[in-house]
């Protein structure tokens, strides 16, 4: 799925503007085109008005997702939301999209892997992601500090009622 102009442009500025530079986890322009290269990677991006499609040449891009589907498993690579639009349920939008049509591609189980001190945890664990792994010291931040890795997992054929927040 090659994106084009528009859509790299907005999600390069989610990117840049969502991740904490501290722990040098946003992906650059060309880390996140050839990721684009690679078969059964999808994306989706929403705006601030929480319109999920493409880029509005009027409304800023607020958010967007990039996942990897390999067989019956789907990979969450990426999901940020620009801080000015944050808990306003953009990510939970978006997420819900990629639950949505996940039968129609055949994904049973997706994945996802984050640094174990990441608040997002608040938010999957919201969504029925369970941990499923842990990685110690596998991130290295920009601080040069080692910190853990969690993998998380959700089965989809599974009913999820929304947990209340932790
Ligand atoms: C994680 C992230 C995508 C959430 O985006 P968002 O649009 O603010 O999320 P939503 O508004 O849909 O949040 C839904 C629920 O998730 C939980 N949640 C979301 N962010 C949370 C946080 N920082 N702390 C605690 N709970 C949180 C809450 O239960 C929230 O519901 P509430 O606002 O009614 O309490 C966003 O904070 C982000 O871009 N973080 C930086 C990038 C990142 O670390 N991505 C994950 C690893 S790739």
């Amino acid at each position: 799925m090659r994106p084009t102009g528009p859509e790299m442009d907005g999600m390069m500025s989610v990117m840049l503007s969502a991740f904490d530079p501290a722990f040098g986890e946003a992906w650059n322009e060309r880390q996140l085109a050839s990721a684009m290269l690679i078969p059964g990677t999808r994306f989706a991006m929403i705006d601030a008005h929480g319109v999920i499609g493409p880029p509005s040449p009027s409304v800023p891009t607020a958010g967007f997702y990039l996942t990897r589907q390999v067989v019956d498993e789907e990979e969450l690579l990426l999901i940020a939301v620009d801080p000015e639009y944050r808990r306003l349920g953009l990510a939970s939008r978006l997420l819900e999209h990629l639950l949505a049509n996940a039968p129609e591609r055949g994904t049973a189980r997706l994945f996802l892997e984050m640094r174990a001190d990441n608040p997002a945890e608040h938010f999957y664990r919201r969504y029925g992601f369970e941990q499923v792994g842990l990685r110690r010291d596998y991130y290295r931040g920009a601080d040069g500090r080692l910190r853990d890795a969690k993998t998380f997992a959700r089965i989809l054929d599974q009913v999820i009622e929304l947990r209340s927040a932790q």
